[in-house]
């Protein structure tokens, strides 16, 4: 929603993603259904490139490539940012959140289900 509000996306833009969220949706229940192990080192995975991605936009803000606009209300407000808080501060708030998605996510993959998740017992 913060970036939505930077973006503007058009009508079109919009469809476009909830078209793909719909997709995904479908596909990851019943990957969840096959393996909840899999679905969670599939979103760690996803979240590791995330954070690699918002890296990335980082560097495109400190080049000046991205206009380091003032953040939306909406991002202050969620993140508890400073009133004058900027497009910067927003993205190493979201990089820091999906740095946490990934550590859970991939925690959970370690630890759920595959065949030793109940080792035999002895006797
Ligand atoms: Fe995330």
């Amino acid at each position: 929603m913060a970036f939505g509000q930077i973006a503007k996306p058009n009508w079109f833009e919009r469809a476009l993603v909830l078209i793909a969220q719909a997709l995904f949706f479908t596909f990851f229940l019943l990957l969840y259904i096959a393996s909840s192990k899999t679905a969670h080192r599939l979103v760690g995975y996803f979240e590791e490139e995330a954070v690699v991605s918002y890296t990335r936009y980082l560097a495109e803000i400190d080049a000046c490539h991205i206009a380091n606009v003032p953040a939306p209300d909406i991002a202050i407000a969620y993140w508890n940012l400073p009133a004058d808080a900027r497009l910067r501060e927003v993205v190493e708030a979201v990089r820091q959140d999906e740095a946490g998605h990934r550590d859970v996510n991939h925690g959970y993959a370690d630890t759920l289900g595959g065949t030793l998740a109940h080792p035999p017992t002895n006797g």
